[in-house]
C-alpha cells in the first residue's frame, strides 16, 4: 500500500490527539465492519462578532494508519476556523492535503468527517440523522 510521506508523518505524530474534558460537543462514531472506532471532541467559543470558532479539537480513536492520519489532518484544518466553515470541507479535500490514498482506503477518511459533524450537531443541539456517507462506512469492508 502506497502511503505519502505527509500521511506517514500524521499517522506516527498525530496532531490534537486526546481529550477535551469539558468539550462543547462530542462526537462518536465507528465502522462495525472493522470495527475502527473514532471520538472528536471540539470546544467552540463565540468570537466577537458572535461567529461560533473551533477554539480547540482533539480526537481519540481505535483506527488504522488511514483513520489517524486523516483525523490530524483534519483537525489541523479545523482549528481556529468557524463552525460553518468547518462544516463545509469535504473529506476528499482532507485526503487531497494527506498527499491522496490509496483507494481501498478512501473509506477511512469517513470517519474523522463524520465525527465533527456529529460533535459539531451534539454542540448545537440538533439530531443527526444517518447520512450517506455513514451508511457507506457501515457497508464498507476494511
Ligand atoms: S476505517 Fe476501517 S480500516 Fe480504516
Amino acid at each position: 500500500m502506497n502511503y505519502s510521506d505527509i500521511l506517514i508523518d500524521h499517522f506516527k505524530n498525530p496532531r490534537n490527539q486526546g481529550e477535551i474534558k469539558d468539550a462543547s460537543g462530542v462526537g462518536d462514531v465507528g465502522n462495525p465492519i472493522c470495527g475502527d472506532m473514532m471520538k472528536i471532541y471540539i470546544k467552540v467559543e463565540k468570537d466577537k462578532n458572535g461567529d461560533d470558532i473551533i477554539k480547540d479539537v482533539k480526537f481519540q480513536t481505535l483506527g488504522c494508519a488511514a483513520a489517524i492520519a486523516s483525523t490530524s489532518m483534519l483537525t489541523e484544518m479545523v482549528k481556529g476556523i468557524k463552525v460553518d466553515d468547518a462544516l463545509k470541507i469535504t473529506r476528499e479535500q482532507v485526503a487531497e492535503k494527506l498527499g491522496g490514498l490509496p483507494k481501498e482506503k478512501i473509506h477511512c477518511s469517513i470517519l474523522a468527517n463524520e465525527g465533527l459533524k456529529k460533535a459539531i450537531a451534539q454542540y448545537r443541539g440538533e439530531k443527526m440523522e444517518k447520512n450517506t456517507e455513514e451508511k457507506e462506512a457501515e457497508g464498507a469492508h476494511c
